[in-house]
Protein backbone atom coordinates (compact mmCIF):
# COMPACT_ATOMS: atom_id res chain seq x y z
CA UNK A 1 0.00 0.00 0.00
CA UNK A 2 3.14 2.45 -0.13
CA UNK A 3 4.37 2.43 -3.62
CA UNK A 4 4.08 5.30 -5.89
CA UNK A 5 0.71 5.97 -5.30
CA UNK A 6 0.87 5.55 -1.45
CA UNK A 7 -2.11 4.21 1.43
CA UNK A 8 -3.38 6.96 3.76
CA UNK A 9 -5.80 7.69 6.96
CA UNK A 10 -8.92 9.07 5.83
CA UNK A 11 -10.72 12.21 7.21
CA UNK A 12 -14.30 12.33 6.41
CA UNK A 13 -17.15 14.22 6.32
CA UNK A 14 -17.30 16.37 9.95
CA UNK A 15 -13.89 15.65 10.28
CA UNK A 16 -13.01 12.42 12.02
CA UNK A 17 -10.31 10.07 11.47
CA UNK A 18 -10.87 7.24 10.22
CA UNK A 19 -8.88 3.68 11.77
CA UNK A 20 -7.79 2.15 8.97
CA UNK A 21 -5.23 2.84 5.90
CA UNK A 22 -7.15 2.94 2.86
CA UNK A 23 -5.86 3.12 -0.87
CA UNK A 24 -8.70 2.86 -3.79
CA UNK A 25 -8.62 1.26 -7.07
CA UNK A 26 -10.10 2.00 -10.45
CA UNK A 27 -11.85 4.97 -8.82
CA UNK A 28 -11.56 7.02 -5.59
CA UNK A 29 -13.98 6.97 -2.61
CA UNK A 30 -13.61 10.78 -1.03
CA UNK A 31 -14.43 10.53 2.84
CA UNK A 32 -15.14 14.52 2.68
CA UNK A 33 -18.05 14.13 0.15
CA UNK A 34 -18.69 10.91 -0.22
CA UNK A 35 -18.77 10.34 -3.28
CA UNK A 36 -15.91 8.95 -5.94
CA UNK A 37 -13.96 10.60 -8.26
CA UNK A 38 -10.92 9.87 -10.82
CA UNK A 39 -8.23 11.47 -8.45
CA UNK A 40 -7.57 11.94 -4.78
CA UNK A 41 -8.68 15.61 -4.06
CA UNK A 42 -9.73 15.31 -0.67
CA UNK A 43 -5.50 13.72 -0.16
CA UNK A 44 -3.02 14.37 -2.80
CA UNK A 45 -4.81 14.99 -6.08
CA UNK A 46 -2.81 11.98 -7.61
CA UNK A 47 -4.90 9.41 -9.69
CA UNK A 48 -6.38 6.41 -8.07
CA UNK A 49 -4.33 3.80 -9.90
CA UNK A 50 -6.53 1.39 -12.29
CA UNK A 51 -7.94 -1.85 -11.11
CA UNK A 52 -6.25 -4.87 -11.92
CA UNK A 53 -7.60 -7.14 -14.51
CA UNK A 54 -7.12 -10.21 -12.04
CA UNK A 55 -8.45 -8.24 -9.20
CA UNK A 56 -11.61 -8.12 -11.27
CA UNK A 57 -12.27 -11.66 -12.57
CA UNK A 58 -11.59 -12.90 -8.95
CA UNK A 59 -13.92 -10.33 -7.43
CA UNK A 60 -16.46 -11.08 -10.79
CA UNK A 61 -15.94 -15.09 -10.19
CA UNK A 62 -17.26 -14.53 -6.18
CA UNK A 63 -20.33 -12.58 -7.03
CA UNK A 64 -21.04 -15.19 -10.00
CA UNK A 65 -20.44 -18.24 -7.41
CA UNK A 66 -22.95 -17.10 -5.01
CA UNK A 67 -25.81 -16.39 -7.72
CA UNK A 68 -25.04 -12.74 -8.58
CA UNK A 69 -23.90 -10.39 -10.98
CA UNK A 70 -20.50 -8.01 -10.81
CA UNK A 71 -18.72 -6.24 -12.79
CA UNK A 72 -16.11 -4.76 -10.62
CA UNK A 73 -14.56 -1.41 -11.65
CA UNK A 74 -13.47 -0.22 -8.55
CA UNK A 75 -11.88 -2.06 -4.86
CA UNK A 76 -11.38 -0.03 -1.65
CA UNK A 77 -8.20 -1.50 -0.35
CA UNK A 78 -8.19 -0.90 3.91
CA UNK A 79 -5.47 -1.78 6.19
CA UNK A 80 -6.38 -2.86 9.83
CA UNK A 81 -3.44 -2.86 12.18
CA UNK A 82 -4.40 -4.39 15.60
CA UNK A 83 -6.48 -0.94 17.23
CA UNK A 84 -8.11 -0.68 13.08
CA UNK A 85 -11.69 -0.99 13.21
CA UNK A 86 -14.78 0.60 11.05
CA UNK A 87 -17.86 1.99 12.27
CA UNK A 88 -21.27 0.74 11.21
CA UNK A 89 -22.27 2.24 8.08
CA UNK A 90 -23.96 1.42 4.75
CA UNK A 91 -22.13 1.43 1.33
CA UNK A 92 -23.95 3.25 -0.93
CA UNK A 93 -21.89 5.98 -2.83
CA UNK A 94 -21.54 3.53 -5.80
CA UNK A 95 -24.54 4.83 -8.67
CA UNK A 96 -28.26 4.73 -8.53
CA UNK A 97 -28.16 2.17 -11.53
CA UNK A 98 -25.58 -0.11 -9.79
CA UNK A 99 -27.79 -0.03 -6.07
CA UNK A 100 -30.90 -0.63 -7.55
CA UNK A 101 -29.85 -3.37 -9.92
CA UNK A 102 -28.09 -4.86 -6.42
CA UNK A 103 -24.55 -5.51 -7.79
CA UNK A 104 -22.99 -6.72 -4.83
CA UNK A 105 -20.03 -5.59 -2.68
CA UNK A 106 -17.48 -8.91 -2.60
CA UNK A 107 -15.41 -8.19 0.21
CA UNK A 108 -12.18 -10.49 0.52
CA UNK A 109 -9.67 -10.65 3.81
CA UNK A 110 -6.08 -11.26 4.51
CA UNK A 111 -4.39 -11.54 7.67
CA UNK A 112 -5.99 -10.82 10.70
CA UNK A 113 -9.05 -12.17 11.71
CA UNK A 114 -11.78 -9.63 12.45
CA UNK A 115 -15.11 -9.17 13.93
CA UNK A 116 -17.32 -7.91 11.38
CA UNK A 117 -20.64 -6.98 12.13
CA UNK A 118 -23.43 -7.36 9.94
CA UNK A 119 -26.62 -5.62 10.75
CA UNK A 120 -30.11 -5.03 8.76
CA UNK A 121 -31.26 -2.00 6.76
CA UNK A 122 -31.83 0.41 9.45
CA UNK A 123 -29.10 1.43 11.68
CA UNK A 124 -31.09 0.13 14.63
CA UNK A 125 -31.77 -3.35 13.17
CA UNK A 126 -29.79 -5.83 15.43
CA UNK A 127 -26.35 -6.94 13.66
CA UNK A 128 -24.66 -10.62 13.98
CA UNK A 129 -20.90 -10.71 14.49
CA UNK A 130 -19.02 -12.91 12.17
CA UNK A 131 -15.67 -14.20 11.91
CA UNK A 132 -14.02 -13.19 8.93
CA UNK A 133 -10.96 -14.50 8.55
CA UNK A 134 -7.50 -14.67 6.10
CA UNK A 135 -9.06 -16.06 2.94
CA UNK A 136 -12.98 -15.47 3.25
CA UNK A 137 -15.06 -13.62 1.20
CA UNK A 138 -18.37 -12.28 1.91
CA UNK A 139 -20.77 -11.33 -0.50
CA UNK A 140 -24.05 -8.70 0.21
CA UNK A 141 -25.83 -8.02 -2.67
CA UNK A 142 -29.29 -7.79 -4.27
CA UNK A 143 -32.11 -6.91 -1.30
CA UNK A 144 -29.18 -7.29 1.48
CA UNK A 145 -26.71 -4.13 -0.43
CA UNK A 146 -27.90 -1.68 2.32
CA UNK A 147 -27.35 -3.67 5.04
CA UNK A 148 -25.23 -1.56 7.58
CA UNK A 149 -22.18 -3.52 8.74
CA UNK A 150 -18.79 -2.65 10.14
CA UNK A 151 -15.59 -3.86 11.77
CA UNK A 152 -15.44 -3.70 15.95
CA UNK A 153 -12.12 -5.54 16.19
CA UNK A 154 -9.21 -7.06 15.04
CA UNK A 155 -7.65 -10.26 16.66
CA UNK A 156 -3.84 -9.38 16.49
CA UNK A 157 -1.34 -11.96 15.37
CA UNK A 158 -4.33 -14.44 13.79
CA UNK A 159 -2.50 -13.55 10.50
CA UNK A 160 -1.44 -16.88 8.81
CA UNK A 161 2.46 -17.03 8.93
CA UNK A 162 3.09 -18.18 5.86
CA UNK A 163 1.76 -14.11 4.44
CA UNK A 164 4.07 -12.79 6.95
CA UNK A 165 2.27 -9.75 7.63
CA UNK A 166 0.90 -8.21 10.55
CA UNK A 167 -3.00 -6.56 10.34
CA UNK A 168 -5.72 -7.25 7.89
CA UNK A 169 -6.25 -6.58 4.61
CA UNK A 170 -9.37 -6.09 3.60
CA UNK A 171 -10.80 -5.48 -0.29
CA UNK A 172 -13.92 -4.50 -1.21
CA UNK A 173 -15.13 -5.10 -4.66
CA UNK A 174 -17.60 -2.81 -6.15
CA UNK A 175 -19.36 -2.04 -9.55
CA UNK A 176 -19.90 2.03 -9.96
C1 LIG B 1 -16.01 -1.90 4.52
O1 LIG B 1 -17.07 -1.89 5.09
O2 LIG B 1 -15.86 -1.17 3.54
C2 LIG B 1 -14.90 -2.79 4.99
C3 LIG B 1 -15.39 -4.01 5.68
C4 LIG B 1 -14.28 -4.91 6.17
O3 LIG B 1 -13.17 -4.45 6.42
O4 LIG B 1 -14.53 -6.12 6.34
MN1 LIG C 1 -18.54 -0.76 3.86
Amino acid sequence: MDGDVPGYVPIVRGGGTMHVRMLCLGRHWNGLLYSYEASRSDFDGLAAPPLPRDFRLLANEIAGAVGMSLDADLCIVNYYDAAGRMGVHQDKDESPASLAAGHPVVSVSLGDTARFLFGGLRRRDPVDAIQLESGDAFVFGGPARLRYHGVSRIAAGTAPPELGIDGRFNLTFRQY
